[in-house]
């Protein structure tokens, strides 16, 4: 892609030098309607592969924030309800972050590798390079600890139900749920962290 960047490294706005003109590119649907490159008659094919690289960039990015927001939230609002010991919150609370991690988590889960493999492209990353491998299989360690902790919230939102129906304390098996839960928060938060510091640093791993 024929683009360059500002001198200084606090201003990487990207610039289209199609014809060695260096121009801002268009960030807004305001600003690629009002035909910023004038006589030129509308945006080049450059311009608009940048705008669709910004598309996409932004997805990706709000996709891990989703990742590691909802995580973070998940986490810090089934420990509060446990420290309630109270069974009917617990349920209440379990109920929720169920469905939080089915619409929110699942739909970035499967959207970030789409967003991830097409800004590759798009870049001219080769999948093979060492942090983007590093970086799946990370991905990969993420879900192997995800899945079974959406099956845990699921079990523990049954039980904490049933003990808030028959107006019993929280069984056993759901404190040993509960510990095994919180210990698969750890490599999979763990993972998430290490993704971004990846995405970000792009080192040259050897
Ligand atoms: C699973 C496959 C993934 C692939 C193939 C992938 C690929 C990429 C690529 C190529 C970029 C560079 C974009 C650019 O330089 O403009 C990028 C950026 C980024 N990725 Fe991923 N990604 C993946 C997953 C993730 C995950 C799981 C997260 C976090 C939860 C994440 C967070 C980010 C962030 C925050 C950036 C922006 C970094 C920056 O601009 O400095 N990515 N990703």
């Amino acid at each position: 892609m024929d683009t360059q960047e500002t001198e200084t490294p606090f201003a990487r706005a990207a610039f289209c030098s199609t014809d060695n003109t260096p121009r801002r590119l268009p960030t807004t649907v305001e600003a690629i309607k009002s035909n910023p490159f004038g006589s030129s008659g509308g945006l080049c094919h450059h311009c608009l592969l940048m705008t669709a690289y910004f598309a996409l960039k932004f997805l990706h990015v709000v996709g891990a924030a989703v990742l590691l927001g909802t995580g973070a939230g998940i986490a810090f609002f089934m420990v509060m309800a446990h420290r309630t010991k109270d069974a009917a919150t617990v349920a209440g609370v379990a109920r929720t972050v169920v469905v939080a991690d089915f619409l929110f988590t699942a739909t970035a889960v499967v959207a970030q590798p789409v967003t991830g493999v097409l800004l590759a492209w798009h870049l001219g990353y080769a999948l093979i390079e060492r942090w983007i491998i590093v970086s799946i299989s990370l991905y990969l360690v993420t879900g192997a600890f995800w899945l079974p902790v959406v099956w845990m919230q699921m079990r523990m939102r049954d039980l904490a139900l049933a003990s808030a129906r028959t107006g019993q304390p929280l069984p056993p098996a759901y404190h040993r749920l509960f510990r095994m839960w919180f210990a698969f928060g750890f490599p999979a938060f763990a993972s998430v962290l290490a993704i971004f510091w990846l995405m970000i640093t792009k080192p040259t791993l050897t």
